[in-house]
């Protein structure tokens, strides 16, 4: 939990930050976990996955803008994104958060542009999952899920099990009929808001999943702890679910022969590719999951 905590503190250090972006060591580590510096990198990759029955949702790396003019950068990204997905005929939806989108600059800024990317994405036949950031932000970006799902449909939600409040957002969302992604939250967040042992948040975890299977539309169960798949799996088996009326979600470049078998065995899988240059929070985020991918750095580190 403090190595968590550190990593995610040390996410918001800009200088130590400008120093991983332009270090090769850090490139080398991270090419692991993102997809690419460009679009056509991602594009590549995504190609490649949907060849083998995977599924995918693309992320432009970016959060925390503070200016129209990076938020209308964000918003051209994932429209020429969107483009890209349709022309070549890829399988893949894209991913946002509202702070690259000016959420903490203006709420209508935010919304008139993620609004244009939906939008786009109706267009062109696919959909915007619109990620969870901390705390602060859960209200907001509810709203705006709401919102804009109300409005255009081609949008999903994304619901953190360690967070206690989520039961009750999740049943608003369900009632609402707008998909949702499941996953346990890749933030800090104090006891009071949050479960923080693994196995409280896995029970939580369990009991959403079971709402979601029970009422959900076309749920995304975004994890790859194992013991929780199979778990999920059996439950949709009791309830006669088809494998194609659910999903499941992985990070690109983790738990890879997992997500093979469970394709394989003709479960839906969509893999979370990130690319772009904004890569560090993202990436700080995954240290703080699993601590041992320090090592892989601290190894590069030596290797130099
Ligand atoms: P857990 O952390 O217990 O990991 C299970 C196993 O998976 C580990 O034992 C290890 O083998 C492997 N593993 C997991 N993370 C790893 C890592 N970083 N490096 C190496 N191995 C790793 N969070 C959020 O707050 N808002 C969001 O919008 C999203 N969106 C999202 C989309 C998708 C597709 C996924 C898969 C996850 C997210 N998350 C997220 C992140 C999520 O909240 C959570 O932090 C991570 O998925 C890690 O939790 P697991 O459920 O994988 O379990």
């Amino acid at each position: 939990m403090l190595i968590r905590r550190t990593l995610l503190w040390l996410s918001n250090r800009r200088a130590l930050r400008r120093w991983v972006e332009t270090s090769p060591v850090a490139r080398r580590v991270t090419s692991r976990f993102i997809a690419g510096l460009q679009l056509q990198d991602a594009l590549e990759v995504c190609r490649r996955l949907n060849v083998q029955g995977v599924l995918v949702t693309l992320d432009h790396l970016g959060e925390h803008v503070v200016s129209a003019e990076q938020v209308h950068a964000s918003r051209q990204a994932y429209l020429e994104a969107l483009g890209q997905i349709y022309e070549l005929g890829l399988n893949s939806t894209v991913s946002v958060k509202l702070s690259q989108f000016g959420l903490d600059v203006s709420e209508s800024l935010c919304y008139e542009n993620v609004e244009a990317v939906v939008r786009e994405a109706a267009r062109v036949g696919t959909s915007v999952e619109i990620d969870m950031e901390s705390l602060a932000y859960v209200d907001r970006t509810l709203a705006l899920v709401r919102r804009l799902h109300a409005r255009y449909g081609h949008v999903r939600g994304v619901i953190q099990a360690y967070l206690r409040r989520s039961r009750e957002d999740l049943q608003l969302l369900c009632e609402a009929g707008v998909p949702v992604r499941l996953c346990k939250g890749a933030y800090s967040e104090p006891p009071s808001a949050a479960f923080t042992s693994r196995r409280q948040i896995r029970q939580n975890f369990l009991r959403l999943a079971e709402i979601l299977l029970a009422r959900g539309v076309y749920p995304g169960f975004a994890t790859h702890d194992q013991w929780l798949i199979m778990e999920i799996l059996r439950r949709a088996r009791e309830r006669g679910l088809a494998p194609d009326s659910y999903e499941f979600q992985m990070l690109y470049g983790i738990r890879r022969e997992l997500g093979r078998r469970l394709v394989a065995d003709g479960y839906r899988v969509r893999l979370y590719v990130p690319y772009g240059d904004a890569w560090y929070p993202y990436f700080m985020r995954r240290l703080g999951e699993h601590p041992s991918n320090l090592l892989l750095l601290l190894v590069n580190l030596v290797r130099g």
